[in-house]
C-alpha cells in the first residue's frame, strides 16, 4: 500500500501521532550550504531564476533534515518582476522594485498572461524537483497574496507600516483596486503553472494582512484569497492550499472556511491553546514556532516545540514556525526542534 505522503495526509484533515514538519525559509542563510550556492551563484536573483542551482539549494535541508516538504526556491517579488517592475536586491538592504504610483506606472505594467516567458525558469525548478524529491517529500509552491505584493510595488521596498500603500488606498481608490486586481491574476496564473509543473501544495503569503483591519481586512485579505483559491481549485480539482494571512489575530478565526483555503499558516503571535480552540476546530493548521527559539536553542526551545505539538495534537497539525528563519539560526537547534517534534509531545 502506498501511505500519503505526511504533508498531504494533514492537509485532508488527518490526526497524526507525530506531525509532518517543515519550516518558513528552510532554504537559507543560516545554512553553510545555501551559502555556497548563492555565491557560485553571484546574487540572490541569480540563484531564483538559475533552475539546476534553486533545485539544489531548495534539496539542501531535505537532506540535512529529512522534512516532511520542500518549498520551491524563488520569491514573491519575482512576480511584480514578471509584471514589468525593475527588481533588485541591494546587499544587506532587502529588496528594491520600480514603483507603482500613478495611472500611467500602471498602465507600462504587463498584462495576467504575459509574465510566463519571464517566470519559465520557475516552472523549470518545480519540474525538476517533482523528478528529484523523495517520494515521501511533498512539494509547495507559493506567491505573496495581492496585498502584500502591492505594498512592495507601491513602496518600491519594504517598509514597518506599508504607509506607502495605506496611502494610494486612501488618494486614489479606483488605482489600487486596480492594481490588486492585476496581481490576483497574475497570481492566478503563475500558481497554475507551478501545479501544472508538479507543486502539490500552494501556499499564500500575506505577510502584511495584519496591518488591514475592518473592511479593508475584508476587501485586500479574504477576498483575493479567496478568488485565488476558487480559480486554482476549479483548475486543479483537490488542489491543497495553505493560507498565511500573517498577524491576523482574532481575523483568523474563519479564515479558512470564508476563503475556500485547506489550512491557515498561524504566525507565533497567536498563542497555541487559543488557535487549537478557534481555528484548528475548523481543519489543519500550520505553526508556529517563534525563529528566535532557533538562535537561542536550550531547553526553552525543546519546551515550546512540544507544548505546540501537544496544544494542536486532537486535530490536523502541520508543525512550523510562526515566520521564517533567520540567518542567525544555529543548524543545530534544527536538529533539536525536528526530535522535540518527532518523540512526541512526552
Ligand atoms: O521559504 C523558503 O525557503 C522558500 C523561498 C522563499 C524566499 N522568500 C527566499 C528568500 C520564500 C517563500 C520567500 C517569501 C517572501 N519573500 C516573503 C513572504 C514571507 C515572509 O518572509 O514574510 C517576502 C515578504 C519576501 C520578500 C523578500 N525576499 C524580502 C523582504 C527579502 C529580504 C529580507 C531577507 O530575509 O534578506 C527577500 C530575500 C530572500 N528571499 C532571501 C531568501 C532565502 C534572502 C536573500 C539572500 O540569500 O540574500
Amino acid at each position: 500500500m502506498v501511505r500519503k505522503k505526511k504533508l498531504l495526509a494533514a492537509l485532508a484533515g488527518e490526526t497524526q501521532a507525530v506531525p509532518p514538519i517543515w519550516m518558513m525559509r528552510q532554504a537559507g542563510r543560516y545554512l553553510p550550504e545555501y551559502r555556497a550556492t548563492r555565491a557560485q551563484a553571484g546574487d540572490f536573483l541569480s540563484l531564483c531564476y538559475t533552475p539546476d542551482l534553486a533545485t539544489e539549494v531548495t534539496l539542501q535541508p531535505i537532506r540535512r533534515y529529512g522534512f516532511d516538504a520542500a518549498i520551491l526556491f524563488a520569491d514573491i517579488l519575482l512576480v511584480p518582476q514578471a509584471l514589468g517592475a525593475d527588481l533588485w536586491f541591494a546587499a544587506g538592504e532587502g529588496p528594491r522594485l520600480s514603483t507603482v504610483t500613478t495611472p500611467a506606472d500602471f498602465d507600462r505594467l504587463s498584462g495576467p498572461d504575459d509574465i510566463h516567458d519571464h517566470l519559465a525558469p520557475v516552472y523549470e525548478t518545480v519540474r525538476i524537483l517533482s523528478r528529484e524529491l523523495p517520494p515521501e517529500t511533498a512539494l509547495i509552491g507559493f506567491a505573496g497574496a495581492p496585498w502584500t505584493v502591492a505594498t512592495y510595488m507601491i513602496a518600491g521596498r519594504g517598509t514597518p507600516d506599508q504607509g506607502p500603500a495605506h496611502a494610494l488606498k486612501a488618494e486614489n481608490r479606483p488605482l489600487f483596486d486596480a492594481l490588486i486586481d492585476r496581481i490576483t491574476a497574475a497570481t492566478i496564473e503563475y500558481l497554475s503553472k507551478q501545479a501544472g509543473a508538479g507543486a502539490e501544495v500552494i501556499k499564500i503569503f500575506d505577510s502584511w494582512a495584519g496591518s488591514l483591519t475592518g473592511e479593508d481586512f475584508d476587501r485586500y485579505a479574504l477576498a483575493p484569497a479567496t478568488r485565488i483559491v476558487a480559480e486554482l481549485k476549479r483548475r486543479h480539482p483537490g488542489l491543497p492550499i495553505i493560507a498565511f494571512p500573517r498577524e491576523a489575530g482574532e481575523r483568523y478565526i474563519g479564515f479558512a472556511r470564508a476563503t475556500g483555503a485547506d489550512c491557515v499558516a498561524l504566525d507565533n503571535s497567536v498563542s497555541p491553546d487559543w488557535a487549537a480552540a478557534n481555528i484548528q476546530t475548523d481543519g489543519c493548521v500550520q505553526g508556529n514556532l517563534a525563529p528566535s527559539y532557533l538562535v537561542t536553542g536550550g531547553s526553552a526551545l525543546i519546551e515550546q516545540t512540544r507544548a505546540i505539538v501537544r496544544a494542536f495534537s486532537n486535530g490536523p497539525h502541520i508543525f512550523n514556525l510562526g515566520h521564517g528563519i533567520t540567518p542567525d539560526a544555529n543548524p543545530d537547534n534544527v536538529g533539536l526542534m525536528i526530535e522535540a517534534v518527532r518523540e512526541g509531545a512526552g
